[in-house]
């Protein structure tokens, strides 16, 4: 098993989105503006066989903006980086996709998010998730270590976004896949990857188990 226990580190980072993921943590109800959970997942097109496949305390605990893997999905046995996985779904979505010969790393600053990450990992028996502590602007990743990078509702939170970015370009390998979900401030630009409807889900058969 490749899951790691998360190492717990001092970082320098906004105390106000600290303390509403460590709120999160607990439960997304009620903090977002936006459905969260198992109604969340629907509404963003996760399929419904991969919804249902979540116990219900792993399920509650989503609270992405969008769906990440909406414009296409990793292949087999990549490697996969989540960056800010928070508690973990998109990570366990991910190792469904890549299979047993795929590895997916979930990075993630808040140590409340940190845990529930590792106890939705454990509750979903998922075998080629690893966790680990750290900040967006600074990934504990050599070079060219991930296939796909991707992240849902996170860089709209960092602050050092060039920074952050050249750190994802820096662990991914030539060719890789840069895939993210996030929001903007202005919202009058059409989405530059068409989105599923609300409702509709993903039929690709590479999500089977
Ligand atoms: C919307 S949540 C991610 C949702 C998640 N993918 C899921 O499956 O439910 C965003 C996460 O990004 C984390 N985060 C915010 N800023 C970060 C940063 N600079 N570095 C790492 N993680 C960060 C937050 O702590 C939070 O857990």
């Amino acid at each position: 098993m490749k899951h790691h226990a998360p190492v717990l580190q001092p970082f320098n980072v906004d105390a106000e989105i600290l303390e509403r993921f460590q709120k999160a943590a607990v439960s997304p109800d009620g903090l977002f503006e936006y459905p969260t959970g198992r109604p969340g997942l629907l509404a963003l097109g996760y399929p419904a066989d991969f919804v249902d496949s979540l116990p219900d305390s792993v399920a509650q605990c989503y609270c992405g903006v969008g769906n990440p893997f909406a414009p296409g999905l990793p292949g087999k046995g990549w490697r996969v980086l989540d960056v800010g996985c928070g508690a973990g779904v998109d990570a366990l979505a991910a190792s469904r996709i890549v299979g047993e010969e795929g590895h997916i790393a979930g990075l993630e600053f808040s140590p409340a998010m940190l845990a529930r990450a590792a106890k939705n990992i454990r509750l979903s028996h998922a075998q080629t998730v690893s966790l680990h502590q750290g900040c967006a602007e600074s990934l504990p990743f050599p070079d060219a270590s991930f296939d796909m990078l991707i992240s849902n509702g996170v860089y709209n939170l960092v602050p050092n976004k060039p920074r952050a970015l050249a750190e994802a370009f820096r662990v991914l390998k030539s060719g890789g896949v840069f895939q993210i979900a996030d929001q903007i401030r202005n919202s009058d630009q059409p989405p530059a990857c068409p989105l599923p409807a609300p409702g509709a889900p993903q039929t690709e058969s590479n999500w089977a188990k």
